[in-house]
């Protein structure tokens, strides 16, 4: 991978947040281009299909904190549980195959809050090679890959590794705090 054309894609989405927070409309359409336009210079398809997402592959960020890009993958079919993202926003961007994304809305207990928790999924969308998912804070969401493989490109606005998160359980109507990390 070329460092020079992730730093500069970094630069750009930072910019797009510079003087206004992260939005559907600055992350999700423009962010949305900039990584269209990224994976279309010469090489970084190819670059990226190399990468083994066995392991975490960081494309761009510092370990604990600020905005990162990372690929992620799917080898196998893989189903996901709700989770959100904490405080963080994310941009989910497909690049090869598709991710079954799905959206809930929480109907109860308190937002952000470990307990007692009912979801009601409010979307289902299929992400498909050049689209992206926009999600701000608190948005509870999952994925699936039915049909590997696939990789898409995850932008957060933070190390979600160090951020307080929340994983549901439909059937035990549940959310517990996935990561304390203090
Ligand atoms: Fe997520």
């Amino acid at each position: 991978m070329n460092q020079q054309i992730v730093d500069q894609l970094a630069k750009d989405i930072l910019s797009l947040i510079e003087a206004e927070a992260p939005s559907p409309e600055n992350i999700g359409i423009r962010g949305t281009e900039l990584i269209q336009e990224f994976i279309r210079k010469p090489g970084v398809g190819d670059s990226l299909a190399k990468l083994d997402i066995r392991k975490k592959v960081r494309l761009w960020g510092s370990q604990g904190s600020g905005m990162q890009i990372l690929l992620h993958g799917a080898d196998t079919p893989k189903r996901g549980s709700p989770h959100d993202h904490g405080q963080s926003w994310a941009l989910y961007f497909q690049v090869s195959g598709a991710t079954e994304m799905s959206t809930y809305k929480r109907i109860s207990g308190a937002p952000g809050r470990p307990g007692q928790a009912a979801l009601e999924k409010t979307d289902q969308t299929d992400l498909t090679p050049g689209n992206a998912m926009f999600f701000g804070p608190l948005v509870i969401h999952s994925t699936q890959h039915s049909a590997p493989p696939a990789r898409w490109i995850r932008v957060t606005g933070t190390d979600l590794d160090y951020v307080e998160r929340l994983r549901f359980s439909i059937e035990r109507q549940e959310a517990v705090i996935e990561k304390r990390y203090r």
